[in-house]
């Protein structure tokens, strides 16, 4: 037997039920079809589950979906704007800073959070906020400096 709750998730409130052991990763890919979150390790380690809940980065792998009844989630699929991509979705673009993709949704939410809270991180800072998410293809370089042009924009949006 489940229980029924609501989530709001990239906007959109969504109403499902979930068995008392169903972790948010498995609710948000199989249930609500939001499958840019990854799932690799299914136990804290790679990061690639990584979501913002309420604000906060998490990995949704972690987390039993009867906890967060009533929260907020957003995933890459919520940045778009105006069917716009987000300055970070653009930058990882011109950077090339993927190659299979697999790791992407999840950096690209977590330098979204970075820079929502530090618009002109220094590097060990981007590092630092990266550290948890493993991009086996090698593509660090590449991040860093996309998140490095997206920053000019953040910076400017918060001088405005
Ligand atoms: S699947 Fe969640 S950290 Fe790896
Ligand atoms: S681009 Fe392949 S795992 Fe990161």
């Amino acid at each position: 037997m489940g229980r029924w709750i609501t989530l709001t998730v990239n906007g959109f409130r969504r109403t499902i039920e979930v068995k008392d052991n169903e972790i948010l990763l498995d609710v948000l890919r199989d249930k609500l079809k939001v499958k840019s979150v990854k799932a690799a390790c299914w136990r804290g380690e790679c990061g690639l589950c990584t979501i913002l809940l309420n604000g906060k980065l998490v990995k949704s792998c972690l987390v039993l979906a009867v906890e967060v009844d009533g929260s907020d989630i957003l995933t890459v699929e919520g940045l778009a704007k105006n069917g716009e991509l987000a300055p970070i979705q653009r930058a990882f673009i011109e950077h090339g800073a993927l190659q299979c993709g697999f790791c992407t949704p999840a950096f690209v939410i977590a330098s979204y959070k970075l820079l929502q809270e530090n618009p002109s991180p220094s590097e060990d800072e981007i590092k630092e906020s990266l550290s948890g998410i493993l991009c086996r293809c090698g593509t660090y370089y590449e991040i860093i400096e996309a998140i490095k042009d997206a920053s000019k924009y953040y910076q400017v949006k918060r001088e405005i």
